[in-house]
């Protein structure tokens, strides 16, 4: 297990593209892959026809099967893959990640993980776009309710999830 004294948890930080500080001290920046890829992309003007995607986490993890002990962070932002179907040269597959055939049980055992590894009191921020997979098709996989959300986005799709962990385990059952 890794010691370690940093609060805060982004265990699918890819680009690190949400965040304000690509490089504060207070947060493990995980991921499964490391790679730098460059994909075609016209959008926004872009003359170069090309963008370059730098996916280089401070620690290799799967969300699944995290290395650090139960209760160590104050509160983790989880942001997975939310792609089932993509073509093999997706430029959103290439930066966001896509979702296995088992991805019920990826995403269940995911959020399993971030409230083994919450603090009791911590919280969790899910971040979720709906264009293939319903929200409350993935809220269900969580172990237990959000406390509130946020619709975001152009098209009203990437869903702003807040979780609380509970002081003891026993409070958890609250579906
Ligand atoms: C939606 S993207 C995250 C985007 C990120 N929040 C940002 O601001 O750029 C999801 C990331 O999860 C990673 N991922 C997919 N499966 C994973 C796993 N089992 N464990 C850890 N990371 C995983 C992908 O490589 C991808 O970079």
């Amino acid at each position: 297990m890794s010691r370690n004294t940093q609060r805060v948890l982004d265990p699918a930080s890819g680009t690190r593209m949400m965040w304000d500080d690509k490089k504060n001290p207070d947060v493990i920046f995980g991921d499964c892959r490391t790679e730098t890829i460059t994909v075609t992309d016209r959008s926004h003007g872009n003359l170069s026809g090309t963008r370059t995607l730098n996916i280089d986490p401070d620690m290799k993890m799967d969300f699944r099967d995290m290395p650090f002990d139960d209760e160590t962070f104050k509160l983790i932002a989880f942001d997975p893959p939310h792609l089932v179907s993509a073509g093999p040269k997706s430029w959103l597959a290439a930066k966001y990640g896509k979702l296995s055939d088992n991805w019920q049980d990826d995403l269940r055992q995911g959020f399993a993980e971030c409230f083994r590894v919450l603090h009791p009191d911590g919280t969790l921020i899910f971040k979720w776009n709906e264009t293939q997979i319903k929200v409350r098709e993935v809220i269900d996989l969580a172990p237990m309710r959000p406390l509130f959300g946020h619709l975001s986005g152009r098209k009203g799709l990437t869903h702003w999830l807040v979780f609380m962990k509970p002081q003891t385990s026993n409070e958890g059952d609250t579906k």
